[in-house]
């Protein structure tokens, strides 16, 4: 054996141990766990994302025994306190033979969505994905038996769709030994400390003084982790949640693991303790302003994530591409959320909502891949400005607003406009056209380069919109993320503020 072979094996040996180590809980975590810039800048050039969360859950579809659940559809479990040995009976008659992923796919496409984010395992604990690492999977527990992850990843590859996944690390009521953050506000400990329900299985296991979190994380999480990240090819994004009780070793440990294995791959704030890659605002926040930090805005399209059949609060297109160009504006990311039927397929009004948006597109053709936000100061009385392609400004306009639009503090040379338009020295006045009920306008601008706008707060419209302290409130997580977020716009849903801020 040669000087340089023996070399390479010993450092394969050291990988393959630092691995294991990596593993352990008591590893020493690497100090640097910041993604490459190129990696982020695809995360915000991909803009708008499907989140999906399909699972056990929606074959309950919110009810259970007769009766019809408050709150979001995938806690069904814990709101109605289902014994695991009752509620692992619902992988016998999951079937769901509509289940078409090239479909799926192809309308989060057309809709202008570039990734997709699929609950491969949620709190319940049970895998939407073939795992060797328990058999409560839909691989070895449904008469399905399809991975269905697996179709989804290959449909993305055809369909040019990156991929992300949805992976509950902390709380799995399938587990003894997962967490049970059963914190209240005096700082003691009680059972039901979250709208009600507890976090953890406590109604299978009412006592955890032999809980061994890390145990969990070693025999589950991360050898989970390894099959999502070795048996699917390139992983653009994993979509950690509810890391309540975390520690800080057990969140670095889990970044470091997880890009150990895909050095690519982007983890959301949910991991905890500030470790994420993009923060998440709570549930259903959309930004109020713009955001220097990397953010994507997790939306749903009625009051749930997963499956409810009683839900029928559904948002209209019209809202969703408000919320899509609003948040665009502000430089974030949106990641609107499809929960399937236990048939396998999307819910109408869900699809409609993909519908309308892929022909909203077509037909105004304003773009959302690698769309930058608004080069203005202030906010636009009329709706929101993007750019896309670096010299087009895209303006989208509520139906609400029925003037002219009179744009001050542009420099550059209007090169082409897809309305009626004057320009008198930095004053654009657009003759709009006439509101369509069903969606708001848009205007495109080519400008003679990339925006050259008077920084300062010019008014538009004749006035100048700042917003009001009192409509927000200004929260600072750890690293750079500052966001101001709204209280939360629909009854019932939570409100988790920032992960990790102290
Ligand atoms: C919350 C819920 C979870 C849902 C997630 C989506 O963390 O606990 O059920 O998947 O929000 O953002």
């Amino acid at each position: 054996m040669t000087n340089t072979t023996f070399r390479m094996r010993v450092l394969g040996i050291m990988a393959v141990s630092a691995l294991t180590a990596l593993a352990s809980a008591d590893a020493l975590p690497l100090d640097d766990t910041r993604a490459d810039e190129s990696d982020l800048a695809a995360f915000r050039e991909a803009r708008f994302g499907m989140f999906i969360h399909w699972g056990l859950y929606s074959q309950l579809g919110g009810r259970w025994k007769g009766e019809k659940m408050t709150y979001i559809g995938e806690w069904i479990q814990s709101r109605s306190q289902i014994p695991n040995v009752e509620y692992a009976k619902l992988a016998k008659d999951f079937n769901p033979v509509k289940f078409n992923a090239d479909e799926w796919v192809r309308q989060a496409k057309d809709a202008g969505m570039e990734y997709l984010v699929f609950t491969t395992k949620h709190h319940d604990g049970f895998s939407m994905y073939a795992t060797k690492v328990s058999d409560y999977n839909i691989v070895d527990a449904t008469p399905f038996k399809r991975d269905v992850f697996g179709e989804l990843v290959a449909a993305c590859r055809r369909h040019g769709l990156k991929v992300g996944l949805y992976y509950s690390q902390n709380l799995d009521w399938h587990e003894f030994d997962a967490a049970d953050p059963r914190v209240n506000v005096s700082g003691g400990r009680t059972a039901l400390a979250n709208n009600g329900m507890s976090w953890g299985n406590s109604w299978d296991w009412p006592d955890d003084s032999k809980k061994d979190f890390d145990r969990y994380l070693k025999e589950k999480v991360y050898p989970q982790l390894k099959e999502l990240l070795t048996n699917y090819g390139e992983i653009f994004v994993i979509w950690f949640d509810c890391p309540i009780g975390m520690t800080v070793k057990q969140s670095q440990d889990l970044k470091n693991y997880v890009r150990s294995i895909q050095p690519h791959v982007l983890v959301s704030g949910r991991i905890g303790n500030g470790f994420g890659d993009f923060d998440t605002p709570g549930d259903n926040q959309l930004l109020a302003g713009k955001s220097s930090a990397l953010l994507e805005c997790p939306i749903t399209l009625n009051d749930t994530w997963g499956f409810k059949y009683d839900d029928h609060n559904w948002k209209s297109a019209y809202r969703v591409a408000c919320d899509l160009t609003a948040t665009i504006s502000g430089n974030a990311n949106l990641l609107l959320n499809v929960g399937p039927r236990p048939d396998g397929r999307f819910p109408d009004a869900s699809s409609d909502v993909m519908h309308e948006l892929s022909a909203w597109r077509k037909r105004t053709g304003i773009r959302i891949k690698g769309a930058t936000g608004s080069p203005f100061a202030q906010e636009m009385p009329w709706g929101w400005c993007t750019v896309a392609d670096g010299n087009v400004l895209q303006f989208v306009v509520r139906s609400d607003w029925t003037d002219d639009l009179e744009i001050y503090g542009i420099r550059n040379k209007i090169i082409a406009c897809t309305a009626a338009y004057e320009t008198n020295a930095d004053r654009l006045k657009v003759h709009l056209p006439k509101p369509d009920d069903a969606m708001p306008r848009v205007v495109l601008v080519t400008l003679d380069g990339v925006p050259d706008v008077d920084g300062r707060l010019v008014p538009q419209q004749g006035e100048l919109v700042l917003l009001p302290s009192a409509s927000c409130r200004v929260v600072q997580g750890r690293g750079e993320g500052l966001w101001a977020r709204r209280g939360p716009d629909r009854e019932g849903l939570p409100d988790y503020g920032p992960w990790g801020a102290d």
